[in-house]
């Protein structure tokens, strides 16, 4: 059976088989080939190599297998000009090694895009844990460990990676990595850290909203309808900002039947919550001028870009287009204005930044980013991503993306390109030569 296709928990047997405790596949630049640390390993490389979607030349995928919970354990670090690689750590269930893969490459490439926009001199990197290797979570203890375990890992990449939350893990689990390593970030504020960041995603969001509706000459959310899909941490608090900008009505859809409370904490609101199936999109195509996917990626597509009545797509959700040039060129063609995940969902990334500056109230380095003044705000750079976008006929998420490339490449004032110092002395110091037990 060819490795990647085989499942996590397949590839953990043959790992412990083997007596691989750790891997890693690194770009080697001047030999213009990833290198693999053990020749078992070698189609993985290749897979990489062969790919054109998923891998841009990522400095580094490192993996463990957690030696007592023995679940599948990476980091995926994808560029780190700007300094060392952030963003938040997923943990997901994958039918094979190859999905996992791909998730954690395409995941770590998105924080690079959405770290640069950001103004962060960080560079871009995701964890990623599968789900069905190793241990269950049903026995806290045993959570908590598989997450020091997370955190005994991100030690031995020596900073090259900083973690943070993500789709699957709360900030209690991040108290048990940050046990283990300081190399993290949103960590619960008992701990110094700045908790929960969904709330500045909503405001931020909301600021994307305002930048297109006056790009195209329609006003402010006054009196406008929005449809939201997902009411979770960000599509909650996102209704009620939308509801103090005075918008008309929302249309919100959720999968959870305990959502439909909701309605009663925004009295004043003509709020409909529709409760749907898993993989009913039909809240994106209701009649609105706006459209918030809050809830999973993939979600524009050919199937549901046709069915599409508002105008604007702005929302939080990760990685929305389900094919990113094929859906951007679809949603264009149609005339639709999309305003990119990773140009108007940075406040998550952006809140757990700078934990270990301290805080203030109403933090100024939070406020610049939805404020009016600073040029590199969401408001201003949406504008102005969106006026580029006019003038040189790209769309604006084409645009977003070469912008936020070139950005990515500058390299920190201070520290200079030292992930990749990181990752070379990594791969010289035998990091991958620890044995399985
Ligand atoms: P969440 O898990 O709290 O909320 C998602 C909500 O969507 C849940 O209530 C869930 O029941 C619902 N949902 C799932 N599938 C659905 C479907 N097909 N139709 C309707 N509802 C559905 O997640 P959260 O934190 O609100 O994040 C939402 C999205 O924004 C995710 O894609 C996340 O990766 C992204 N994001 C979140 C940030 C944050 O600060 N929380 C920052 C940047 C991105």
């Amino acid at each position: 059976m060819e490795l990647q296709k085989l499942s996590p928990a397949e590839l953990c047997e043959l790992l412990v088989r083997e007596k691989i405790r750790r891997f890693f596949l690194v770009w080697d630049e001047e030999a213009g080939r990833v290198q693999v640390s053990h020749p078992q390993l070698e189609p993985l490389a290749r897979l990489l190599e062969e790919d054109r979607r998923d891998f841009d030349r990522h400095e580094g995928v490192f993996v463990q297998v957690a030696p007592e919970t023995g679940v599948l354990q990476g980091a995926f670090i994808h560029r780190t000009c700007r300094g060392q690689s952030a963003g938040g750590m997923r943990y997901w269930r994958y039918d094979t090694v190859e999905a996992y893969l791909r998730d954690g490459l395409r995941l770590a490439r998105g924080m690079t895009h959405k770290n640069a926009l950001a103004g962060l001199w960080w560079g871009g990197g995701k964890g990623v844990m599968a789900r069905g290797t190793g241990l269950g979570t049903s026995d806290p203890a045993i959570r908590r460990r598989i997450y020091e375990e997370y955190g005994e890992f991100i030690t031995s990449l020596h900073g090259v990676y900083v973690t943070a939350e993500d789709v699957g893990t709360s900030v209690e689990d991040m108290a048990a990595v940050f046990s283990r390593t300081r190399f993290t970030t949103c960590i619960p504020p008992a701990l110094g850290g700045s908790g929960n960041p969904s709330v500045p995603t909503a405001r931020g969001v909301v600021r994307g909203m305002e930048a297109a509706l006056q790009h195209l000459g329609r006003g402010t959310l006054a009196g406008k309808t929005v449809a939201v899909q997902g009411l979770g941490h960000v599509g909650e608090p996102l209704v009620g900002f939308l509801a103090e900008k005075g918008v008309r009505k929302v249309i919100g859809s959720d999968i959870d039947p305990g959502r439909r409370d909701l309605a009663q904490r925004f009295p004043g609101l003509d709020l409909e919550i529709r409760i749907v199936e898993r993989g009913d999109n039909s809240v994106l195509a209701v009649p609105a001028d706006v459209v918030a996917p809050c809830a999973t990626g993939g979600i524009l597509n050919p199937r549901t870009i046709p069915t599409l009545q508002a105008s604007i797509v702005c929302g939080a959700a990760n990685n929305q287009l389900e094919d990113p040039e094929r859906d951007d060129s679809l949603l264009e063609e149609r005339g639709i204005l999309y305003l990119p995940d990773f140009l108007v969902n940075r406040m998550g990334i952006v809140n757990c930044a700078d934990e270990q500056y301290g805080y203030i109230e109403e933090d100024p380095s939070i406020e610049r980013h939805l404020g009016d003044t600073w040029d590199n705000s969401i408001f201003n750079l949406s504008l102005k991503v969106l006026e580029e976008a006019r003038r040189s006929g790209r769309t604006p998420a084409r645009m977003a993306l070469d912008l936020a490339e070139e950005r990515s490449r500058e390299l920190h004032p201070l520290w200079g390109h030292r992930g990749a110092a990181i990752i070379g002395s990594l791969v010289r110091t035998g990091w991958a030569s620890v044995l399985q037990k």
